[in-house]
């Protein structure tokens, strides 16, 4: 492995329980956690782990990865593939379960208490024929963010419609620009190639009424007139209200813009709230979130279900402590923890009543209900060619940005594309 882990000798249960037995202290274990990381997850990772570590003498080191999910599983999916014994716990993605299911230990039983706590469709997302492959983290479904002094400044009101927010950012960003705010944008998004344009382009078409790609029977939905509308008008932001290089955006390029001061509306997830109102932060105070717009009046608004996970490896040598450990990231200290330090949204439902949590992180209790409605991206239905098809999505969705080909030629493309991934079924 490149980070050069040691090899361990393999301790078998057996053997610790024969060591606990004879009243020798059990070995400690060193476990490898890897996990791609937004915002200060990486640095609020060994705060996280430490009672755990302290309660069971274990250590956790934490294996960074690239900030873009899509990186992540295939740096992922080349470990498994190989059988890489070094790492023990896969921090996970909400749309992966059913693609790397096979590379990890069924949590079912060692979760059987811990998982009636969590909201039973977030367990459902993590089973694939009836093994629960990874333990719930923490939820996400995104927010608009909007910056209240501006608003109320220019006397608007938070948009309802994408049409309302193209002409409120241009509007402010004009003013504003005006008076010699040279740098302020009105509308960051994530508009990179990769698995976040997949998830903004998703809303798009989903408030537009252009379905949600493959729907949950299976079908191809995507090449409609709705979603010709929906990437026409995302199109229209770039160059405009949006710099040209959010086609370069991911969600830490976004929030940079955001939290310096230099945009009026940002798409992003719910960890940006905390780090928004962060002492070093140039917006602290200054904004609120809403759900994000529809595409049309009265019309219904669309957030993406992201979301994360921990998974055993098959391949770890140290399996019992791993799974004592997810069992921790999973369970109510860690989540409580993670909600305050992160502004991340719990995944077990009696934390939305915590008063601590409402206290400091009131997007959290707001965003229950917009997460209990957020449009899944069609994992489920396309099982093992879900990146496939969330790639080839994305990159018609960038190339209409682009301006390479119209939205009705990219979509009448990809229609033929998913066609052919699909073959005589999902697989
Ligand atoms: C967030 C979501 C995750 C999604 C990713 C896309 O991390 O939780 O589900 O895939 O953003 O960039």
């Amino acid at each position: 492995m490149s980070f050069g882990v040691k090899g361990r000798a393999l301790r078998s249960a057996a053997f610790a329980a024969i060591l606990a037995a004879a009243g020798s202290p059990v070995l400690a274990d060193e476990l490898f956690y890897v996990s791609g990381a937004v915002g200060k997850a990486v640095e609020n990772f060994a705060t996280l782990v430490k009672p755990w570590e302290d309660a069971t003498g274990h250590k956790v080191t934490l294996v960074p990865m690239p900030a873009s999910t899509s990186d992540q599983f295939g740096q992922y999916r080349l470990w498994l593939a190989a059988g890489a014994a070094d790492i023990d716990l896969y921090q996970t993605d909400v749309i992966w379960a059913p693609q790397l299911a096979e590379h990890f230990v069924d949590l079912t039983e060692a979760a059987k208490d811990l998982a009636p706590t969590h909201f039973p469709s977030i367990i459902e997302s993590q089973t694939v024929d009836g093994k629960l492959v990874a333990l719930p983290i923490f939820t996400d479904a995104p927010a608009l963010y909007y910056r209240k002094d501006l608003l109320e400044k220019h006397g608007k009101s938070v948009p309802k419609t994408w049409a309302e927010l193209t002409a409120t950012a241009q509007a402010i960003q004009d003013a504003e620009r005006a008076e010699g705010k040279a740098d302020l944008w009105g509308f960051v998004w994530q508009g990179n190639a990769y698995e976040g344009l997949t998830c903004d382009a998703l809303e798009w078409v989903k408030s537009f009424g252009g379905g949600q790609i493959v729907e949950p029977d299976g079908s191809i939905s995507i090449n409609n007139e709705n979603a010709v509308a929906a990437l026409e008008t995302a199109k229209g932001w770039v160059g405009t209200i949006s710099p040209g290089g959010v086609l370069a955006y991911q969600e830490e390029e976004a929030r940079g813009v955001w939290q310096t001061g230099n945009a009026v509306f940002m798409r992003n997830w719910p960890y940006a709230y905390g780090l928004g109102n962060s002492d070093d932060s140039a917006v602290k105070g200054l904004f609120d979130v809403a759900p994000l717009p529809s595409g049309t009046e009265g019309g219904p608004s669309a957030a993406t279900l992201g979301g994360w996970n921990v998974a055993v490896s098959k391949y770890s040598t140290k399996q019992e402590a791993a799974i004592s450990l997810a069992l921790y990231l999973a369970g109510p200290e860690a989540q409580k923890a993670r909600a305050l330090s992160e502004s991340n949204l719990p995944t077990i439902v009696a934390l939305y009543d915590d008063a601590d949590i409402a206290a400091q992180q009131p997007i959290i209790p707001r965003w229950k209900e917009v997460f209990l409605q957020a449009v899944p991206r069609p994992s489920a239905p396309t099982k093992g060619k879900y990146n496939e098809v969330s790639a080839k999505f994305w990159s018609a969705v960038h190339n209409t940005l682009s301006g390479n080909g119209t939205a009705a030629e990219n979509l009448e493309l990809l229609e033929v594309e998913l066609s052919d991934i699909k073959g005589d079924g999902w697989k």
